[in-house]
Formats: C-alpha cells, sequence, structure tokens
C-alpha cells in the first residue's frame, strides 16, 4: 500500500500531540501512512487547503485558530460541523475538502467518563471554535431538563451563534449566579506560549464551583499549578485534554481511512498522548 500523507495545521502547532496519536494508530493498524504538524499562520488557511487536497492527502485536522475560519474554505459540510459552526477534521473526496468536526463528540465522552451528566449549571471559558463543539455537546447531551450554561469571554459582545439555555456573559458576570457544576476552559490560557492567566483570578473561578463539580480544561498538556491543580485542591473532579483529543482523534482517523478502530489501536492512541 502506498503511503498518504495527513496532518495538523495550527498557529502555534509545535505543541501538539496529534502527530504521536495518530502515528501510533497507524503503526498498530500496520499502514505505512504519515501524520504531520504543518504551521499555517490564519492567512494561508485557504492555499494549505486547497494544496493539501492537489497533493492527494488522506485528511488533516485543525485547531487553533483555524476551526472557524475553515467553514469559508470548506466546499462541502457534513451536519456535525454546520450545527457546531466549526471544522475540526477535513476529509478529501475527489479532490474536494469536506469540513467535519467530532470534537462535539470527543468532548461528550470525555466528560461521560468523568461522571458528568444532567448538569444544572455549567460554565464554558473561551468563544473560540473549539468552544462551539463543547457548547453543542453540553446543551445536547450533558445538560439537564433545567439546566443553563454560562458562556464566558472577554467580548461577550461579539456577534456570536444564540442558542437556547446559553448566555454569553463577560468574566466579571460570570462569577454571579448558582454554584458552577461543570466548568471548561476552551481558551488558550495555560497552553504553550499562550496567554498566562484568565481576565480574573484562577482563585475565583474556582470559588464559583459547586461542592464536587467537575472541571475539565482541554489544554494539552495540562499546565502545572494551573486552573486543575486549584480545583482538585477544593475536591472536584478534574480531567486535562487528552481523553477528548484522543476521542476526537479516533473518530477523525476513522472518517478518513472508513473503517472503525478496535479497542487494541485506541489503547495505542491513548499511550501515546503521554503522561
Ligand atoms: P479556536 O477557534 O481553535 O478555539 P481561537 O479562536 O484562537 O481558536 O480561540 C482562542 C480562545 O482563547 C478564544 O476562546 C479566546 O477567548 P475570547 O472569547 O475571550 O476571545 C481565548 N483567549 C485568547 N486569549 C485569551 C486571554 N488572554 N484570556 C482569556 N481568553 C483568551
Amino acid at each position: 500500500m502506498l503511503p498518504r500523507c495527513f496532518g495538523v495545521l495550527g498557529d502555534p502547532v509545535a505543541h501538539s500531540r496529534s502527530p504521536a496519536m495518530h502515528a501510533a494508530a497507524f503503526a498498530a493498524l500496520g499502514l505505512p501512512h504519515r501524520y504531520l504538524a504543518f504551521h499555517v499562520p490564519p492567512a494561508g488557511l485557504g492555499a494549505a487547503l486547497r494544496g493539501a487536497a492537489a497533493l492527494g492527502f488522506g485528511g488533516l485536522n485543525l485547531t487553533v485558530p483555524h476551526k472557524v475560519e475553515a467553514l469559508a474554505h470548506c466546499d462541502a459540510l457534513a451536519d456535525e460541523a454546520r450545527r457546531i459552526g466549526a471544522v475540526n477534521t477535513i476529509l478529501f473526496e475527489r479532490g474536494t475538502i469536506v469540513g467535519h468536526n467530532t470534537d462535539g463528540r470527543g468532548f461528550a465522552a470525555a466528560a461521560r467518563a468523568l461522571g458528568v451528566g444532567a448538569v444544572r449549571s455549567a460554565m464554558v471559558l473561551g468563544a473560540g471554535g473549539a468552544s462551539l463543539a463543547v457548547l453543542d455537546a453540553i446543551v445536547g447531551e450533558l445538560l439537564g431538563p433545567e439546566g443553563q450554561v454560562r458562556w464566558v469571554s472577554r467580548d461577550p459582545g461579539a456577534p456570536g451563534r444564540d442558542r437556547d439555555r446559553v448566555a454569553r456573559i463577560g468574566y466579571a458576570q460570570a462569577l454571579a449566579g448558582p454554584p458552577v457544576e461543570l466548568l471548561v476552559n476552551t481558551t488558550t490560557v495555560g497552553m504553550a506560549r499562550g496567554p498566562a492567566g484568565f481576565p480574573v483570578p484562577t482563585e475565583a473561578l474556582v470559588g464559583a464551583l459547586a461542592p464536587g463539580a467537575a472541571v475539565i480544561d482541554i489544554v494539552v498538556p495540562r499546565p502545572a499549578g494551573g486552573l486543575l491543580d486549584l480545583a482538585a485542591a477544593a475536591g472536584c473532579a478534574v480531567q486535562d485534554g487528552r481523553e477528548m483529543l484522543l476521542w476526537q482523534g479516533v473518530w477523525a482517523e476513522e472518517l478518513w481511512l472508513g473503517r472503525s478502530l478496535g479497542p487494541d489501536v485506541v489503547g495505542a492512541m491513548w499511550a501515546a498522548l503521554g503522561a
């Protein structure tokens, strides 16, 4: 079989664990394919996608800051990507660029593994492409019947997607209201070379949590001394971004290869994500 090329486009992207994870999957499947990280600044996204299509790439992932912008460069969108309003997985079908989203399903699986369900009050930090998939999963699968979501952004007035049961607010307002049972960080705060802190002290965010709340920081790797450490010290159930990264990657790979992955392959991918 001829090797095919896959990859992730991002800016920054050097920190990405996706190459190691997908290399482990190809090795476990006995496939000769390659998966590389490509540093693509925002202005280069369209050219990069067209180039990859022309070169016969097997598929791509998109990360910060490309997930929303990618909508404009796809020839077609899967239902999930259209509903969420962001793309994290590209499939090339006979030269056309098809946008998918496996982040929402990945987040829902990760949250369930932490025991999250029927939440009454959730808070999502950040309004970028990853937050759209997280919101979709929370509203569609994790929120209880009366549940409400605080969607927290530095710029709450920016044009956004209105959603039932979701209030887009600023950081100062976010701290008022009923105790939060699920807190998710989708911002770049804590990422390698990302901003050092949130617009409010991390202690104040942890102070807004209900006893035993679940806290998920989708950043990989987990920044030491950050949100998760503080929340764990306060008795919360915490999870970093590896679980979501794993499941979005499993479903991306299944789309590219047109087959389902067995537990041995999923186990190899998880092992590649490291501690
Ligand atoms: P993606 O679309 O892949 O999520 P992005 O649009 O670059 O990537 O998202 C970056 C995220 O980091 C945004 O959610 C942004 O939050 P805002 O809604 O407040 O703009 C968040 N972010 C970036 N710098 C931040 C900072 N200094 N403090 C808090 N959030 C920040």
